[in-house]
């Protein structure tokens, strides 16, 4: 949930951790802070609040050093003040710490330090965990590393963190448990880059190591990374990987928000998506990962799908995919009910995770109780060499590129491509779609890219919309069968980044409790494409107009019976009906953005929230 970042070499630290931090900064935004070690003397600057008003304080102050770590924090223990910001030090003011994550038991530790004289500055556990660490190097006077490795072995808990010896400041100490850690290489090894993944360092080199679990790195000017394991001691070979992202993929390219460029990323995204996997003129879909398991798929009793918020409603949409195309009955669960709830799992059920980030730790935990009961586990994520990617037994990427802005638009998209076309292959193999049906979809799928593509033309028609109601206080969301995810999902983007309260129903619902809501200041968004139980949703629309709602309808282009009873009518190209809502899904995501935008929100950070949420 927090961002780590450091710099170690013969350059200017300052920079590279601050510039680090602002592309770090999704991940958490309650505070920021740097510490700088110029060999002698070390610089300390830490504030509530985003990392530009962290630059403003540091660039008044001398910012030498060549050792640099930084943060970027969302609050877990004790509230966003200037207290409670990392980095922090030991007692001795020896040893400086960033941390992501948490450390459950660090009450009681706290409590055995206070007994042997130690005394808390902040509420953090963090805190707690650089003392526990200075303790230990002082009884059993070891180096650095020694005593990382001795305080995580009794730490519970999430961690990835950055250590270092302000005594020693050509070494840094990271250890990683549930939280991710990347680590730069520079030319022979004359300077290393820490980060919570690796776009603070991608300008400077493409080899980079990704920590695993329960790992410890002992990183030293002019010498070769030494990797350990923190329980067993024993040496883990670095395995160093080039990597694949460039700068252009994580600058906003333009555009005035990340969420605004990534809403514009679809064509593409979804198109990298399928590329290689989706051969419409061979009139087969090849995912190595689904037919190297095929067996475990065609023979599943069920599939279980377990995801959280946006995933979640990829998820649902994946329900009707595979019932409605393979014929295969599917759960979905939320993560984190299902971990705690006891379920049933048998050995025939296949779970698939969805997850953008494959950090979320409500899916993690997820993942490893189904595991853990025998389920085969198969994740759908984004990034890359993530925690989830690398605890499913296999999966497949979205491709989607890095995804900055805090509320999730392509991901969304792009995890219901990946499932349409696992469900569609299936059905196929299954005997459930005939052959000329499949390579109809597959056709289809191939002109979704320009379909979407067609749909963004019509953003300023939908600012014109927005601006009618972006002064709302409460907003509904309706849609039916594959467009029910859909207006969750439209709910769920308009409350988290325009602060406006809005529920998602199926629009059939309605009349069972919704329908009083309505009156003439609520707005009321249908999904009224053709297909999807259109006339039934048209009977809806009438109810919410006969008492004075006022709708903004998604209907499919050249519809005439809604654009009669609308207030305000989006089009959108026709599709498969099980391809709608990689189009309805759209002009939803534009209408929260420019509301937001009115608003005077935050769009690519909204408030209390964070792009990867890595704890419980
Ligand atoms: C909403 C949003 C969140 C995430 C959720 C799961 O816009 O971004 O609801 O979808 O936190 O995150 P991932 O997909 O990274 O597991």
């Amino acid at each position: 949930m927090c961002g780590i970042t450091g710099y170690l070499g013969h350059r200017e630290a300052y920079p590279i951790v601050m510039n680090g931090l602002q592309r770090l900064e999704y991940r958490g935004y309650d505070s920021a802070g740097i510490v700088l070690s110029d060999g002698e003397n070390v610089k300390l600057f830490k504030t509530k609040g985003k990392v530009s008003s962290l630059r403003k304080i540091a660039e008044k102050n001398d910012v030498h050093g060549n050792l640099g770590l930084g943060h970027t924090r969302w609050a877990t223990h004790g509230i966003p003040n200037d207290e409670n910001s990392h980095p922090h030090f030991s007692n001795s003011g020896n040893i400086a710490i960033v941390h992501n994550g948490i450390i459950e038991n660090y009450d009681t530790i706290k409590k055995e330090l206070i007994a042997r004289g130690y005394t808390f500055k902040s509420d953090t556990d963090t805190e707690v965990l650089v003392n526990l660490i200075e303790e230990v190097k002082i009884k059993n006077n070891c180096k650095l590393g020694k005593a990382v490795q001795m305080a995580l072995s009794t730490a519970v808990g999430a961690y990835a963190i950055a250590v270092f010896d302000v005594n020693e400041p050509t070494e840094i100490i990271v250890a990683r448990l549930g939280s991710p850690i990347a680590i730069g290489i520079g030319e022979n090894n004359e300077e290393f880059f820490v980060a919570s993944d690796a776009s603070p360092f991608i300008e400077y080199t493409k080899d980079a190591i990704y920590l695993d679990d329960e790992e410890l790195a002992i990183i030293k000017l002019g010498k070769e990374i030494r990797i350990r394991k923190i329980k067993d001691d024993s040496f883990v070979e670095p395995h160093i990987q080039e990597l694949k992202l460039n700068l252009e993929q994580i600058e906003k390219g333009g555009f005035k928000h990340f969420m605004l460029k990534e809403i514009h990323e679809q064509p593409h995204a979804i198109q990298d998506t399928y590329r290689g996997r989706l051969l419409a003129s061979k009139g087969i879909i090849k995912m190595g990962s689904v037919d190297n398991n095929i067996g475990k798929f065609l023979n599943a009793n069920r599939i279980i799908i377990v995801a959280c918020g946006t995933s979640w409603h990829a998820g649902l949409v994946a329900e009707y995919l595979f019932e409605d195309l393979a014929r295969i009955p599917v759960e979905v669960e939320y993560a984190s009910e299902f971990r705690y709830r006891n379920p049933i799992i048998n050995k025939n059920d296949v779970v698939i995770a969805i997850s953008q980030s494959g950090e979320t730790a409500d899916t993690l935990a997820a993942i490893k109780l189904a595991k853990s009961q025998g389920a085969f586990v198969f994740g759908v994520c984004n990034v890359v060499g993530s925690s989830i990617a690398r605890e499913t037994d296999t999966g497949a990427y979205t491709h989607a590129g890095p995804e900055i802005g805090v509320a999730s638009t392509k991901a969304f998209t792009t995890q219901i491509t990946v499932l349409a076309l696992m469900a569609l292959k299936l059905g196929n193999l299954k005997g459930e779609i005939s052959n000329s049906r499949f390579n109809t979809f597959l056709q289809e799928m191939t002109l979704i890219p320009s379909k979407v593509e067609e749909l963004l033309k019509i953003n300023s028609e939908i600012e014109k919309i927005a601006a009618i109601y972006k002064d709302a206080t409460n907003c509904l969301y309706l849609g039916r069968g594959y467009n029910f995810p859909v207006a969750l999902e439209g709910a769920l983007k308009l409350k988290e980044i325009s602060y406006i309260h809005a529920e998602g129903y199926p629009a059939a619902e309605m009349k069972h409790g919704p329908i009083a809501l309505i009156d003439e200041h609520m707005p009321v968004v249908v999904i009224a494409t053709k297909k999807g139980h259109y006339d039934k949703v048209v009977s809806n629309i009438q109810e919410i107009k006969s008492r004075n709602g006022k709708l903004i309808a998604i209907v499919t282009k050249g519809d005439t019976i809604v654009k009669e009873i609308a207030d305000h009518v989006i089009e959108i190209p026709e599709t498969v009906e099980p391809f709608t809502p990689l189009l309805s899904t759209i002009p939803l995501q534009l209408l929260s953005y420019h509301i937001a935008v009115m608003r005077g929100c935050n769009v690519d950070q909204p408030r209390n929230l964070a792009k990867s949420v890595t704890v419980e």
